[in-house]
């Protein structure tokens, strides 16, 4: 019997997953079994896979055979056999009949990467034509392997698997927070076994230098350490700080351990040596290198600073020469990455140093300035053999002759430069920033912001859709990227890495065709056998909740298609006996809902939770003068839906308007009295989110005479101003809300001269 798992049926796969999903406890508990189960189950999907009748039994006796000349690291699948085994197998100089072959075969007509893996009664073969494709058919080898009492087989499959991009990567910021060469191995581990096959390592920024440069020891002593610490999310106001000295770096023996360890496992680890911004550290220790001269510190805090390298002076080109002829030769990658993202001017705009080049090279803006800067670094990179990578901000001003773009801030850096024949790599902050939130619910670690759900990663397409066919060969990978601001140790850095990151690999390696979440989320759960080790979340169960029916009722989802919901609307904590959610639940009045998911009679996940107001408003029709803007264009009847927004505010909750006003009218229906309004505005200066100057309500009775009832001139200094507004009892039928930009972001704030968001979100009225 063959089954091709590419062409079968929908309802052949939706039994398939019904039964994965029956057995998905006890992957999850870690007791694979076989039974019925028929998919492969690996992450990445593979291209091609074919199941044959029977299995593989390996034993204690079963040996394995490498070939190729140079070793690979068979660690993760030696341990795995171990735990599930007792035994790890051994080796063989020559094919082994009736064993595992791993076998380079340059007559093959594969690229690099590619791997056939063949498991029959007989035994097992991978093939490729390099150890890049032994590798990967070994880490898929591992994912197949069973456990059914002491025995443990392998069913039998044919699989031809490819990755779709040929950067397939992960970045981790270690200049906010430090992690042990330990936990940088661990997690270089499962990189590898998911089949990424790159490290990206941001080792310098703010607040902290990161790589041991023996020629600038301050680097050492000063720039790798900061006084101390902001405690809590940086939009607190006034922010607190710890009051503990922070630092320390990896030495060049340490740099060396890991990257020859990524290396052992077909990672390339690609440094980053941030310029010309985020260099407040090494200012902190080198003060003639900014345009001020100082006196600097280390950053305490998270953001962009004013304080960048001054591109007037030579001596900077000179540090940071000195500082890359000692990362250079230890990273054998092709790449470098040289930063280039928020640079601010306005240092260099008031510079003599920096004007006198600007005018000397004819350039025609500080914009052009961080370009001849960019372009000479590449110049001094190529001369030593080495390709640089910089973040999209090295578009503006031109981009350096032979640049790779990581596209951060959007899709439009990336499409901007494969259209210019630059090679791109994605990843964009919307998608693929694994310091967003991950759920909703409120007992999450502190993050950065934002919410960036399993599933959103999971559903991104990293080829532009805007790019020809041509162009789409520049797009050569995509990225996600862990900013450690709020990752003080390793075990939170894991939560947000794992398993948002196999989400990643899966949308690097497999087809496009093959995307399936349920598929990808029923085979992550059998994939909870490998991930044992790791503090992951398992946010991919929580429970999403909308107002539906003109906020008349809620409605409750899940991912999960055997799992079901139970709800309480009294405030109980949901359990078994609580009620079965089948349809939409009726709202009459201000509720919580509370609820739980099961599977197989076991609570999974995170209780899910959400308030719902009522007012005279909810469910009532809005219309508005200006729709919302960009990710906030969220549609009028979200302001009425009984739900407020929160701190994650790109949940679809918050309306906002980038530099323009806010007008709203609400049709009661008929003509009430009214004794309270309000609606909430977000102050949150790191999204560039401010009050309105000025929020005013006005109510009439026929749409014609309107009369000020509120008006609100006075805002919280951060977070969500919720004011309700007693008023004098009024009638009303038509409740009309303004609320006046600020329009420009003020000096001293972050993003200070551009456009200023204005956020609203639940209009009240009692
Ligand atoms: C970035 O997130 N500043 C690249
Ligand atoms: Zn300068």
């Amino acid at each position: 019997m063959m089954t091709c798992f590419l062409n079968r049926a929908l309802s052949d796969r939706v039994k398939w997953l019904a039964l994965l999903f029956a057995l998905g406890v006890q992957f999850f508990s870690g007791n694979i079994l076989a039974q019925g189960y028929s998919g492969s189950g690996i992450i990445p999907k593979p291209a091609v896979e074919m199941k044959h009748s029977g299995s593989f039994a390996i034993q204690k006796t079963t040996r394995l055979h490498i070939s190729g000349s140079t070793p690979l690291s068979t660690a993760f699948f030696d341990q795995y056999l171990k735990d599930v085994s007792g035994f790890t197998l051994s080796r063989s100089r020559e094919p082994v009949p009736k064993g595992i072959n791993l076998m380079v075969d340059t007559r093959l007509k594969l690229k690099s990467e590619r791997y056939l893996l063949d498991v029959s009664r007989q035994g097992i073969t991978i093939k490729a034509i390099d150890e890049k494709g032994l590798f990967y058919g070994l880490q898929s080898l591992v994912q197949l392997i069973r456990k059914k009492g002491k025995i443990i087989t392998v069913p039998a499959y044919h699989i031809q698997d490819e990755p779709r991009f040929a950067y397939r990567g992960m970045h981790l910021d270690v200049a906010r927070h430090l992690f042990s060469v330990q936990s940088i191995k661990k997690w270089l581990d499962v990189l590898a076994f998911y089949k990424i096959n790159t490290f990206h390592w941001h080792l310098t920024d703010d607040q902290g230098w990161r790589i041991e440069i023996k020629k600038y020891p301050l680097l050492q002593s000063v720039s790798a350490y900061r006084d101390e610490t902001l405690i809590g999310h940086k939009r607190a106001n006034p922010h607190r700080f710890d009051g503990k000295r922070y630092g320390g770096y990896y030495t060049q023996e340490e740099v060396k351990e890991i990257v020859a360890y990524a290396s052992a496992r077909q990672i390339t680890t690609i440094p980053e040596i941030e310029m010309p911004g985020h260099a407040q550290a090494v200012l902190a220790a080198y003060p003639n290198l900014g345009c001020t001269g100082g006196p600097y510190q280390t950053a305490t805090y998270w953001g962009v600073f004013d304080d960048v390298f001054c591109a007037g002076n030579e001596e900077t080109f000179q540090f940071l020469e000195g500082v890359l002829d000692e990362v250079i030769p230890l990273f054998p990658s092709a790449y470098i990455h040289i930063g280039g993202d928020e640079c601010p001017k306005n240092r260099w705009h008031n510079c003599p140093k920096c004007q006198k080049r600007i005018k000397a090279g004819h350039l025609k803006d500080e914009h052009e300035l961080q370009s001849y800067f960019i372009a000479r670094m590449e110049r001094y990179l190529n001369a030593k053999g080495k390709k640089i990578i910089g973040w999209d901000e090295i578009l503006e001003g031109g981009l350096a002759p032979d640049a790779t773009v990581m596209s951060w801030r959007g899709l439009e850096g990336g499409i901007a430069a494969a259209k210019q024949q630059h090679e791109v790599i994605m990843t964009p902050e919307k998608f693929l920033y694994l310091d967003y939130y991950q759920s909703l619910n409120k007992t999450e670690q502190v993050a950065a912001g934002g919410y960036l759900p399993l599933k959103k990663v999971y559903e991104y397409e990293p080829m532009p859709a805007e790019l020809n066919a041509a162009e789409q060969q520049y797009i050569k990978g995509v990225q996600a990227n862990v900013w450690s601001e709020y990752l003080s140790d390793a075990s939170k850095a894991e939560y947000m890495i794992f398993p948002r990151v196999i989400a990643l690999a899966e949308i690097a390696w497999s087809a496009k065709a093959s995307k399936n979440y349920p598929d990808f989320l029923a085979r992550l759960q059998a994939n909870g056998r490998f991930l044992k080790h790791l503090n992951y979340s398992t946010a991919f169960y929580d429970i999403t909740g909308e107002s539906v029916n003109e906020a008349k009722a809620f409605a409750l989802s899940t991912d999960l298609p055997n799992a079901e919901i139970r709800y309480t609307l009294n405030d109980k904590k949901p359990g078994l006996s609580s009620i079965k959610y089948s349809v939409p639940i009726p709202i009459t009045k201000s509720s919580t809902v509370k609820a739980q998911l099961f599977i197989a009679g076991k609570p999974v996940g995170k209780m899910f939770e959400q308030v719902i107001v009522k007012s005279m408003a909810t469910g009532k029709k809005v219309t508005l003068t200006h729709s919302g803007e960009g990710n906030y264009n969220i549609g009028a009847q979200r302001l009425t839906n009984g739900i407020q927004g929160s701190y994650v505010y790109n949940n679809g909750e918050w309306l906002g308007l980038s530099g323009g006003d806010f007008e709203a009218m609400v049709d009661l229906g008929e003509e009430k009295t009214i004794h309270e309004v309000g609606i909430n505005t977000l102050n949150y200066q790191w999204q560039k989110m401010h009050p309105p100057k000025l929020l005013l309500v006005e109510v009439s009775t026929d749409q014609q005479v309107y009369k000020e009832v509120s008006r609100q001139t006075v805002f919280s200094v951060e977070g969500i101003n919720a004011a309700l507004h007693k008023i004098t009892p009024a009638k009303a039928r038509y409740v009309r809300i303004k609320a006046s930009n600020i329009e420009i972001i003020p000096n001293g704030f972050y993003g200070a001269g551009t456009k200023a968001w204005l956020m609203l979100d639940e209009i009240i009225v009692n």
